[in-house]
């Protein structure tokens, strides 16, 4: 099994703070937001690894990260995206990596309670296919913002709605995303969404249709901490209080 992790994109939601440096650099606590996501993934067992980042600090994940081991990964790579294309399109910088192997995507500036590790056993066990790791969020506003879940009869997963008017449901998609390697044949068929980006929703959805997803409702807190600087503060809050990526 594989790790990537996307720690591109523009951070427009935190400017000025993201005018200085990459999003996943500022700090959560007493380490650089990044530092979260390599935990959770090396905790999973998950020791090689690509980080995909963009922009003009992409210097400073190399200074901060190294070779990885000291985090514990033993394989480290890295990738450049030219521009903000999209989630979708920063995996498809991982296919070389990836191989004919597995893989777990996760977004660098989300942060988890709990370790991954179970789900990533839950995927290894899956014949093939995908599956996601949704959370239950009660506010409307909130889900509004996100990927959000249309479960059918027997708790099927029926689609995905990115950013929906209205919600299909209260479980929202977070971003943590597990793929068979058929994953980079769908990223390569993808067509540019209305705002210019390849998402990662519409990857998700040829699984879906396929009935090839799964899911698990994580348990304990989830937080996008690039969502805004609200976000951001009540993320450094909770891990400031609670710890996270907990056994
Ligand atoms: O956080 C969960 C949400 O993440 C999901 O509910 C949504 O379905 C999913 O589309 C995504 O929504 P966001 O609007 O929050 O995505 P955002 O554009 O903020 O990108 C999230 C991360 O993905 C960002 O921290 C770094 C990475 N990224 C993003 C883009 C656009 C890249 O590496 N490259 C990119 O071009």
């Amino acid at each position: 099994m594989k790790g990537v992790l996307l720690a591109g994109g523009s951070g427009t939601r935190l400017y000025p703070l993201t005018r200085i440096t990459n999003k996943h650099l500022l700090p959560i606590w007493d380490r650089p937001m990044v530092a979260y996501g390599v935990e959770a993934l090396v905790k999973a067992g998950i020791t090689e690894i690509m980080l995909v980042t963009g922009g003009t600090h992409a210097g400073e994940f190399l200074r901060l990260l190294g070779n990885g081991h000291e985090y514990g990964i033993e394989r480290l790579a890295y990738a450049y995206q030219e521009s903000a294309a999209g989630i979708a399109d920063a995996l498809g910088l991982a296919e070389r990596f990836v191989g004919d192997d597995r893989v777990v995507v996760m977004l660098a500036d989300n942060i988890l309670e709990y370790s991954i590790r179970s789900y990533v056993e839950s995927f290894e066990a899956q014949a093939s296919g995908a599956r996601l790791l949704l959370w239950e969020e009660t506010s409307g506003d909130h889900l509004r913002s996100l990927g959000v879940a249309e479960i059918g009869e027997g708790g099927r997963l029926v689609d995905i709605v990115e950013k929906p008017s209205e919600p299909p449901s209260k479980l929202a998609v977070t971003g943590v995303y597990m793929y068979d390697p058929a994953v980079f044949g769908m990223v390569r068929q993808l067509e540019p969404s209305a705002r210019g980006e390849l998402e990662i929703t519409d990857v998700n959805n040829f699984y879906v249709k396929a009935g090839t997803a799964d899911y698990d409702v994580l348990k304990g807190f989830w937080g996008d901490a690039g969502e805004s600087i609200e976000a951001y503060y009540a993320v450094n809050d909770f891990v400031r209080d609670n710890g996270v990526n907990k056994d």
